[in-house]
């Protein structure tokens, strides 16, 4: 059974391409399943640093063939420009390497257009999306009037379609939000150009699947986002709109549950989130610029797609706990331990107390969770910079117990710990 999947367990940002890269040394498919741009994943190697929005992080190893699943939407511009960026710094993403599964959506200029659109009309509220076009793609996708990569075979159906497509988005541009129309014909055009070279890309994405896991190849799924963005499971309205949780693998690339192996959640050592809602532990002043980092290190708390300063705060145990029921987790990845050396105490967040009442689960509506306190307990730190650690027991004491309450408080086996973004810088936990 070797479908490995990949998830964030919290709200994105977790180190999932960090830990891609080294679990996909033994994997043969690395698949994509969820999201769009809007991810970014960041993979170091030496001195090298890759920073991947669609190509799974599989790519930088030779050995995988890496596959964007049906559940992926596709800026079809992005995506040839990070052919193109991973070409030049030496990594073949060509189509002996890089698949798309033909039934992944496409976004369009006027997703973006709709996305910039609702976000300023919703002011205050605004959910702080990345402005890739996410939202309105998929809403296309789930009432039926979306593009799909397989048009790409097809451009005379293309070039229709687009034209229908803008037109139809443009009354909607024009009438409601008071924006500019797109020009229907110059994005046909984009599109024709963009299709000349991503059709020999196309594939059935669950035939290569299922040929690859009957022939007992490893297959890692790589989910972007996280549990907390998730459409039905994260803090709605301010989600994605995608599945990052397990299940969106399956339905995101079209294998059966059967497969499954092994299911890893990442998660940061504290937490982080961009953009707006709820976040119970959240921290600011001196001790999120001690989180955060001040932005000159490559790793510090600055959004891969956006640039914006992350939000950021303590360890959420009731999170990780929600994460691990809703994935069925079978282990958690601990991330970015460094970045906690030198803190004297490490508050970590075991409930919540609203109203006078303690919660032990995460409130299933955003509204109370917003309202929730977090309740701490406190753990020792440790003094030493331990980013030159390369077996678990190089750690501090404090540092290991860190690790093990996390691991004893989620019920499952903390398999790995980060203490850097480097390939060596990853300790599996015996
Ligand atoms: P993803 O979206 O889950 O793939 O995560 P991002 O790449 O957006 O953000 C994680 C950031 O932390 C990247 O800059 C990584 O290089 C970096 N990173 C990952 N693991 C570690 C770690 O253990 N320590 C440090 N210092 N940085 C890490
Ligand atoms: P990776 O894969 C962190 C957040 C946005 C916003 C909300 C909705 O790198 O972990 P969207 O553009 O998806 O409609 O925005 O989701 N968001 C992410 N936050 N990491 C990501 O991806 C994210 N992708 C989307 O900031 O709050
Ligand atoms: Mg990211």
């Amino acid at each position: 059974m070797p479908l490995d999947i990949i998830v964030g367990a919290q709200w994105g940002d977790e180190g999932k391409g960090h830990i891609t890269d080294m679990l996909a040394a033994e994997a043969d498919v690395v698949a994509r399943y969820n999201g769009g741009d809007n991810a970014g994943h960041t993979v170091t190697v030496g001195r090298n640093v890759f920073k991947l929005h669609l190509i799974p992080s599989g790519i930088i190893h030779e050995r995988a063939l890496c596959l964007i699943g049906n559940g992926v939407v596709v800026n079809p511009a992005v995506l040839l420009r990070e052919i193109d960026a991973l070409a030049e710094q030496g990594v073949d993403a060509g189509p002996g390497r890089l698949k798309i599964s033909r039934n992944a959506h496409l976004i369009t200029p006027a997703h973006i257009a709709l996305d910039k659109a609702r976000e300023t009309q919703r002011g205050d509220e605004a959910i702080g999306t990345t402005l890739r076009g996410i939202g309105p793609a998929y809403t296309d996708k789930t009432s039926r009037t979306g593009l799909r990569a397989e048009l790409f075979a097809d451009l005379d159906g293309l070039a229709s379609a687009i034209q229908q497509h803008v037109e139809s988005h443009n009354q909607v541009l024009v009438d409601v939000y008071g924006a500019e129309p797109l020009a229907a014909a110059a994005v046909a055009a984009e599109y024709a150009a963009y299709a000349r070279r991503l059709q020999p890309y196309l594939a059935d994405g669950t035939l290569l699947l299922d040929e690859a896991l009957k022939n007992g190849r490893v297959v890692l799924a790589e989910g972007a986002q996280g549990s907390f963005l998730d459409l039905d499971h994260g803090t709605y309205p301010f989600v994605t709109s995608s599945s990052p949780t397990a299940g969106g693998a399956l339905v995101g690339l079209g294998v059966g549950p059967k497969w499954v192996r092994r299911v890893i959640g990442v998660a940061k050592a504290f937490t982080s989130r961009v953009g707006g809602g709820p976040f119970p532990a959240e921290v600011e002043g001196e001790t999120a610029l001690r989180l955060r980092g001040t932005g000159d290190k490559p790793w510090d708390e600055y959004g891969t797609t956006t640039g914006r300063p992350r939000r950021v705060g303590w360890l959420d145990l009731v999170m990780l706990r929600h994460a691990a029921r809703v994935n069925g987790l079978t282990e958690l990845v601990l991330t970015k331990l460094d970045i906690l050396s030198g803190l004297a105490h490490l508050p970590i967040c075991v409930a919540y107390e609203v109203d006078g009442r303690r919660l032990e689960h995460l409130p299933t509506d955003a509204t109370t969770l917003a309202q929730c306190r977090p309740v701490y307990e406190s753990r020792d730190g440790w003094a030493a910079d331990i980013m030159s650690a390369r077996a678990f027991d190089d750690l501090p004491a404090n540092a290991r117990r860190y690790v093990q309450t996390i691991a004893e408080a989620v019920a499952i086996p903390i398999t790995y710990v980060s203490v850097g973004p480097g390939r060596s810088q990853v300790i599996e936990v015996k």
